[in-house]
């Protein structure tokens, strides 16, 4: 391994002198681009080597420990088929990019897309995808759970059925396990996979699987539908699809964690809740601004205890009252706001001050618009004072919704 790696090294070194290096080769070969490659080339040099049939997207956050182990195990299962992988890294502090760079300079199957101040399994996996020139793409975890063992046999199945569109890793059909998973987490995982029926729409015995291969004309043709929110890139992949997919799943065992930790926690059980959303109602509404409504009905709720509270127990004033409920809600609005609606944008420090003037500024504005467009209806007509004041809320929560989306939760909020 060390001596061929060495000579590669060496091959990729004249390669790139050969061709960045010679004089008059950029003007040569845009004169001749339509001409194939190999005409032009001095004979001296190698062949131009074709394009793997597989490429293997691993999505990585801290996973340093388990890079080499796992092309090793991959280079093992993958005998005499041309594959590569592709790290997709989200700037690990355990510097798992520099490690698989590093692998990749002696062995040109191995690449890594180093993503900075970018976070978010899914959009890592598509991102990976898209970087492909290979007919098959597979996709599957940098921990070691996932049994690469799998990958030849679905490999060899989509080969052979040019109808299949993909295959899944699937611990639940006959074959399949899920290892040994504590009952917590058996129960979260059961739960999730009753909901997914409801927007996948397939009978998938493992939809929650993170371990698929698919051919990337289909993906294609999904891509640009896919909400890219969260852990679960397969279930998005069927929910988006234009037209249903098939699928056979391969049976595997899920193996337990060697090395770092798991990143599964309650921002992936949230992100999961909003995949649901935006499946399912999100074509009609978008999901954040069901989100937002909702967290402005509890807000109503925190002022109607803090009005009652001042006014009818604490004897201040109506109007002191009213002003200081009004705050609190607002505050609270703005609170909730950055840690569910906006969780992916949330402001911090300073920030989050800042983002509380814009907010409050928005939202005074947005009330004023409420009362206006409420008693402009309910002067045309008195006996309609209830759909009034919805209209006047209506188009408060639209106003309010629309401001902060763009100044206060933009995607510089965080920087
Ligand atoms: N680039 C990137 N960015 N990679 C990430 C991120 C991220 O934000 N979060 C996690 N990863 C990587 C991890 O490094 C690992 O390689 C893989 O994604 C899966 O993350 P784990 O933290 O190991 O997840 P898990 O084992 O709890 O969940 C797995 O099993 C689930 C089934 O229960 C995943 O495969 C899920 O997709 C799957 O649903
Ligand atoms: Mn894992």
């Amino acid at each position: 391994m060390a001596a061929d790696g060495g000579l590669t090294l060496q091959w990729r070194l004249f390669y790139r002198a050969a061709h960045i290096d010679t004089p008059g080769m950029a003007t040569f070969s845009s004169t001749h681009s339509n001409r194939p490659a190999s005409s032009w080339m001095p004979s001296s040099e190698p062949k131009i080597a074709a394009g793997p049939e597989l490429s293997i997207i691993v999505p990585t956050f801290n996973e340093g420990e388990n890079v080499a182990e796992l092309v090793r195990r991959l280079d093992a299962a993958l005998q005499g088929v041309h594959w590569e992988v592709v790290f997709v890294d989200d700037d690990s502090a355990d510097g798992t990019a520099v490690l698989a760079n590093n692998l990749g300079a002696v062995d040109a199957r191995i690449r890594c897309i180093h993503r900075v101040g970018r976070r978010g399994l899914a959009g890592a996996c598509i991102e990976g995808m898209l970087s492909s020139p290979a007919p098959y793409l597979a996709v599957m975890d940098g921990d070691l759970q996932h049994d690469e063992t799998a990958l030849l046999p679905m490999l060899q199945r989509l080969r052979g059925e040019p109808l299949l569109d993909l295959a899944i890793g699937s611990r639940h059909v006959s074959g399949g396990s899920v290892g040994n998973w504590d009952s917590d987490r058996s129960r979260a995982s059961n739960i999730a996979t009753s909901l997914a029926y409801f927007i996948c729409k397939q009978p998938i015995a493992d939809p929650m699987s993170g371990f698929f291969m698919i051919r990337r004309t289909v993906f294609l043709d999904t891509v640009r539908h896919l909400s890219a929110i969260g852990f679960k890139i397969l279930l998005d992949l069927f929910a988006s699809s234009p037209r249903p997919l098939n699928f056979y799943e391969q049976p595997y065992t899920f193996r337990s964690r060697r090395e770092g930790e798991s990143k599964f926690d309650n921002r992936a059980i949230g992100e999961y809740l909003y995949l649901l959303l935006d499946k399912s109602v999100g074509r009609l509404v978008p999901a954040r601004f069901i989100v937002f409504s909702l967290v402005g009905a509890t807000g109503v709720g925190v002022h109607m205890v803090i009005l009652t509270l001042l006014f009818k127990l604490g004897a201040a004033s109506f109007l002191a009252s009213q002003i200081v409920a009004t705050l609190s809600a607002m505050t609270f609005n703005y609170w909730l706001n950055n840690l569910t609606t906006y969780r992916d944008r949330r402001r911090r420090g300073w920030k989050w001050v800042t983002g509380w003037l814009g907010f409050s500024a928005a939202c005074g504005l947005g009330a004023a618009a409420n009362a206006g467009v409420a008693s402009y209806i309910f002067e045309s007509d008195h006996s309609r004072w209830a759909l009034s004041a919805l209209a006047g809320i209506a188009v408060s929560a639209v106003w309010n919704y629309a401001v902060t989306s763009v100044y206060t939760w933009n995607d510089r909020a965080r920087k």
